[in-house]
């Protein structure tokens, strides 16, 4: 059977000054015969490799390789506006940093800044450039902007050493561009509301109750749900962490905080998502100087819950979708059904907490994803911005299947 993942999809191929230029005309092929229509954009560079005839007559398609040709189009303009994907293959470490910094001093680096599609980068250099830390520094720069960039494989490079620099497989080219595709602005429409980090309970004007919650994982998913089209707002306690990039930030310190920001845009929202590690307890007196050493007499510190802000908003919820993350030290999974359960949500993400594998501070988290449905769905140990999509995966499959829909449903 014919495999047409990419039918309909206009690809922006970008081939950049590498050795490895000549594997870009196989996988120009590969895309048209997976149903892609892909036009070519070659850097002055990439033609002392592959002539741009090239790839014009494979791809039926004019090559654009100037920006000062054929002014009248605009093709740094036009060239995007017309595509569906933009493609950079191979890409060499001088176009990851131009683009990175925002350079525009040819016509792929200056379409980049004007498109508004998402962009794959399969990168090829020298294993020394890749692992440099000015590369490191911009890829991050640019995942974090959300262009997905793909790791160059291991294997014999152009110098005849061994490192890890060749141009990812075509298969992985292509899966990671049909994924990115079919992700790409999926959440359009979803008010998400994420709360993240821990909160802190004042005990007197310098100390407080807290705990050891990084924000990382909610941080993740606010990131990658504006990635993928959504209106994110991040509610946070206090973390170092920077708020990424098109999404709002409502910083609070205590659960009372924490839950009348939540209430506040709870209505109007589609999805919550309670990634924060809520204080349960706060003391029941908070003095508003600092408490003197001399001032103790031995009487223990007098605490009062706070309130359960999951149960709280599942109590006034309409269609909103509630995901739960539970942190539990044993029985994970018996202990998040029975969150699931009493809070009445339709979600929940158990973690372990406490210990080396701790989901608190690490980059990598291992997760089992409980439904109202009764599925059980346990992932294997993944960086915490993987689990980010996998976790929205789970939410905008379920959100499909259900009656919930994006906001016009809702107040607004
Ligand atoms: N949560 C909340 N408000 C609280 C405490 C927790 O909304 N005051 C939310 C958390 O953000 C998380 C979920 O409830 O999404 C489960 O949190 P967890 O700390 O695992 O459970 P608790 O409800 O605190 O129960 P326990 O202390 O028994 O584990």
């Amino acid at each position: 059977m014919m495999d047409l993942r990419l039918r309909g999809t206009r690809v922006l191929l970008g081939v950049t000054g590498s050795i490895s230029a000549y594997k870009a005309v196989h996988l120009l092929r590969t895309f048209m015969s997976h149903g892609a229509d892909v036009s070519v954009v070659m850097t002055q560079a990439a033609t002392q490799f592959v002539t741009p005839l090239t790839f014009e007559v494979l791809s039926k398609h004019a090559v654009a390789t100037d920006l000062f040709t054929g002014h009248e189009n605009m093709p740094h303009l036009s060239l995007p506006e017309s595509a569906d994907i933009i493609v950079l293959a191979p890409c060499t470490a001088n176009t990851i940093a131009s683009y990175a910094l925002g350079l525009a001093n040819d016509l792929l680096s200056t379409l980049l800044l004007t498109t508004q599609c998402p962009v794959v980068i399969a990168p090829a250099m020298d294993g020394d450039m890749w692992e440099h830390a000015a590369i490191k520094g911009h890829v991050q720069v640019l995942r974090e902007r959300g262009v997905v960039v793909l790791e160059p494989e291991v294997g014999e490079l152009a110098s005849g050493k061994i490192g890890r620099g060749r141009l990812p497989e075509e298969k992985t080219i292509l899966n990671a561009v049909v994924e990115t595709i079919r992700s790409f602005n999926d959440l359009a429409g979803h008010r998400m509301l994420i709360s993240a980090g821990p909160t802190r309970e004042p005990l007197d004007a310098v100390r407080f109750l807290s705990n050891g919650s990084s924000g990382k994982m909610g941080y993740a998913l606010a990131r990658a749900a504006e990635a993928r089209g959504a209106e994110v707002i991040l509610v946070s306690g206090p973390t170092n962490l920077d708020v990424p990039f098109g999404v709002e930030l409502i910083a609070v310190n205590t659960a009372e905080e924490m839950f009348q920001a939540l209430l506040s845009r709870f209505d109007s929202s589609t999805v919550l998502m309670m990634t924060a590690a809520v204080g349960d307890f706060r003391p029941r007196y908070v003095l508003d100087q600092k408490f003197k050493k001399r001032q103790w007499n031995g009487e223990p510190l007098e605490l009062e819950p706070t309130t359960d802000i999951l149960s709280a908003l599942s109590a006034r919820r309409t269609e909103q979708v509630l995901v739960g993350f539970a942190a539990e030290t044993n029985d994970l999974i018996a202990n998040g059904k029975e969150k699931l359960q009493k809070k009445r949500l339709d979600m929940v993400i158990v973690n372990q907490v406490g210990g080396p594998d701790s989901a608190f501070g690490n980059d990598t988290n291992e997760v089992a994803i409980l439904t109202k449905n009764g599925q059980v769905n346990q992932l294997p140990r993944l960086a915490k911005h993987v689990l980010a999509d996998k976790i929205l995966d789970e939410i905008h499959t379920f959100t499909a299947s259900s009656t919930v829909t994006p906001h016009e449903s809702l107040s607004q």
